[in-house]
């Protein structure tokens, strides 16, 4: 087997004049030229590109493997921020790091290998982000705080783009972010995100946005889109 590629200098995020980050998810852009698309995602001013990997069992239904991440790479220099939606995380880490992903969250509800997984993933010299369903109790977010780079709240049930916001949620954003408030740590909120959801995401304590069809199909162009989230603050 062939040794793991470890990323020495994974590439780093724009810098933009708010605090809030603002990525695209690349689910709703269109399969057919997904180079293309991620290119323009980048000049639209988007700070990563997010990009969910589903495997039919985790979430029912399937998208991306490492060739199409690769793929994006090769087109892009942007920031990759992948979002696993599989059981197994542990197992495809080094297939998703070589890809080029720039950070890997996985869920914790899809392994019971949470810790090694998180360490296993900033081993290989990336970020590392821990995602949790929509159910998902906050009590199961504080002991990892501090072994990872990222916290992602599902604002939807994961599995399919374009689902309406839940806000149920944004209680566990706030008390998340009361958690970190002397800490780094992002805060991703990720399904249904568009400029009303997202204010009430940022003013609980997200500084990271997701966003899919509210940039596709919602907003006037992606670029204006992308300016109208990243206004937030
Ligand atoms: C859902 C995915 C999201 C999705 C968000 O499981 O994790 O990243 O693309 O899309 P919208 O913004 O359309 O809800
Ligand atoms: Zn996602």
């Amino acid at each position: 087997m062939s040794p793991l590629r470890y990323k020495v200098y994974p590439k780093t995020m724009k810098k933009n004049h708010s605090n809030t980050l603002v990525y695209p998810s690349i689910l709703s852009g269109d399969f057919g030229r997904l180079a293309e698309e991620a290119k323009s995602l980048e000049q639209a001013g988007a700070d990563a590109i997010h990009i969910d990997i589903m495997d039919g069992h985790f979430v029912p239904n399937l998208t991306f493997g490492p060739k199409a991440v690769s793929a994006i790479n090769r087109a892009t220099n942007i920031f990759l921020d992948v979002h696993m939606m599989i059981y197994n995380p542990y197992d495809y880490v080094e297939a998703f790091v070589s890809a080029g992903a720039d950070r890997i969250t996985f869920h914790f509800e899809a392994t019971e290998d949470v810790e090694d997984t998180l360490e296993f993933i900033r081993k290989c010299g990336i970020e590392a982000g821990l995602a949790f369903r929509p159910e998902t109790s906050f009590s199961m977010v504080p002991k990892y705080l501090t072994m990872c780079d990222l916290i992602l709240l599902m604002t939807v049930s994961p599995g399919f783009g374009g689902q309406e916001f839940m806000p149920e949620v944004l209680e566990k954003v706030e008390l998340t972010r009361k958690f970190c408030e002397k800490q780094e740590i992002k805060i991703q909120v990720d399904g249904g995100i568009n400029a009303e959801t997202g204010a009430m995401c940022v003013k609980a304590g997200a500084n990271v946005l997701v966003s899919g069809d509210y940039l596709y199909k919602q907003a006037p162009s992606v670029k204006q889109g992308i300016a109208s989230l990243k206004e937030l603050s």
